[in-house]
């Protein structure tokens, strides 16, 4: 039974509470409806905001006009992100004058947002401040209670397919980037409490584990006595690093892949390579952000790698894994970015051969060094880049598929499309469709397919034995 503000319990249905919010008591259904932006470190932290508000017996409300509780889990690392949230909440308050609404995630800690929602938003959820939403709702702590966000155990949208959040925030003020502003610096979480967790997902028959955090391969935790029965070679009180956390898991007994994100140039190492390389369970895939392909805007957006070096490094994880799937992140019409700069952008572009890129047209954020700089070059020139790294982009992915043609490869099936088509990836992350496939439920399943056609963002094929 859930009780009230503390000493008295004002709990009179199990289905409502009465929280005291703002001096004043309201009542209010024990319902929940989360809407999540932004990355998949957001979608991770509603798996965990999801099973915080169930363990404190809220139950989740599909249609967001009924619930009690609307939870934004926000994003802000574009303008056009920002205004997502600003253009919901209106909605919300029209549909549902009664909700609160709780704002959750990167805008949550932002001076001007909070000035901007003052009235609109009841309570704001920094991510980290999550193991205390108790006290904000007015209820009675419950146990067992957990410090750290990220030790409590999520309730995943998916049966197959987890994101094991291996630490939060970043420490590389790339200066264009509001993450480190709005995540804070870097905390990794244990070894130890990272391999059970992926441990427990693989036991109860996921597929895929995703490991994720801003810099993946910046990681660093020190071994404490608990760690040990993972990593009974090393002493107490030493470090443990990415490549040795990943070789753990993909030790582990069971039939998963093992993916991460995102990796961060300067910090990819011969040792990470190596281990992808020979831990046949981590998918032959890197996602390596490149954001631009001049030096001098390189070193402007304080990336700490050359052309050269990003280039060098491609190469090394190619040689060792020929096969191996490359996406980047790039950003068009930095401050200042120059014609011939882009062009060093679409040289980058045509040497790297990516399979993906997740292009974005530079937006100003508040607080970040790139912000005092002029945004100097016009919406429109930052749409005829993106346009021109795009033809590029199809080109080398369209050529870069080919590679699977006639090949039977396993595929991971996520869905069935409008058409009744089961749709999944590749351990590249690559989509293959396998049209008029049998009507065995294939989700979550590994199946081999044998692929017929190969366009520049996806591959078709049949299903083999
Ligand atoms: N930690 C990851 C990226 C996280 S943000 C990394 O270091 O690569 C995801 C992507 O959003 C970035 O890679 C970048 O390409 C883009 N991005 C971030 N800030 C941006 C801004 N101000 N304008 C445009 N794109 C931005
Ligand atoms: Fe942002 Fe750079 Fe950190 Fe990535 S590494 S989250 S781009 S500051
Ligand atoms: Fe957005 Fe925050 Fe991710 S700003 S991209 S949700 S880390």
């Amino acid at each position: 039974m859930m009780f009230g503000l503390s000493p008295f319990p004002l709990i009179f249905s199990l289905n409502k509470i009465i929280i005291k919010h703002k001096n004043v008591f309201v009542k209010m259904k024990k319902t929940y409806h989360l809407i999540t932006i932004g990355c998949q470190m957001n979608v991770s932290d509603s798996e965990r905001i999801a099973a915080y508000l169930e363990f404190y017996g809220f139950k989740p409300e599909l249609n967001r006009a009924k619930a009690g509780l609307v939870v934004l889990n926000t994003c802000g690392i574009r303008q056009k992100a920002e205004d997502r949230n600003y253009g919901l909440i209106p909605e919300i308050k029209a549909n549902n004058p009664h909700a609160k609404i709780i704002l959750a995630g990167c805008l949550a800690e932002r001076k001007d947002v909070k000035r901007r929602l003052a009235k609109a938003v009841d309570i704001w959820l920094p991510i980290k401040n999550l193991p205390n939403l108790y006290r904000e709702l007015g209820l009675k702590k419950k146990k067992p209670a957990k410090k750290d966000y990220l030790d409590i155990r999520p309730l995943t949208n998916s049966n197959f397919s987890a994101y094991v959040p291996i630490g939060n925030g970043c420490n590389n003020f790339c200066s264009y980037c509001i993450v480190p502003y709005a995540r804070g610096r870097e905390v990794y979480r244990s070894a130890g409490a990272i391999i059970a967790e992926a441990k427990s997902f693989i036991d109860q028959g996921y597929k895929e584990i995703i490991l994720v955090a801003q810099n993946v391969n910046s990681y660093k935790s020190l071994i404490t006595k608990k760690d040990l029965k993972c990593f009974p070679k090393k002493k107490e009180g030493t470090e443990v690093f990415f490549p040795e956390l990943l070789a753990t898991i993909a030790k582990l007994k069971g039939d998963f892949w093992l993916r991460f994100f995102t990796s961060h140039p300067k910090n990819m190492s011969a040792d990470l390579i190596a281990v992808m390389k020979n831990n046949l369970k981590v998918c032959r895939q890197i996602h390596l952000p490149a954001q631009a392909g001049d030096d001098k805007i390189l070193a402007a957006m304080n990336r700490k790698y050359t052309v050269k070096r990003y280039l060098s490094l491609i190469k090394k994880l190619r040689t060792a894994m020929p096969e191996i799937g490359l996406s980047s992140d790039i950003i068009v019409g930095f401050p200042g970015e120059t014609r011939k700069q882009f062009a060093n952008t679409e040289k980058l572009m045509k040497r790297a051969q990516y399979d993906m890129v997740y292009l974005s047209r530079f937006s100003p954020r508040p607080l970040t060094a790139a912000s005092k700089l002029k945004d100097n070059v016009t919406a429109k020139e930052k749409q005829r880049r993106e346009e021109a790294l795009n033809k590029i982009l199809s080109l080398t992915a369209r050529k870069n598929n080919q590679r699977f043609l006639h090949q039977v490869i396993k595929v991971l099936v996520q869905e069935k499309n409008k058409r009744g088509e089961w749709l999944g990836k590749n351990e590249q992350f690559i989509t293959v469709k396998i049209p008029g496939s049998s009507v065995a439920d294939l989700k979550g399943k590994f199946v081999k397919v044998k692929i017929n056609e190969a366009k520049d963002f996806g591959l078709t094929g049949e299903l083999v034995k």
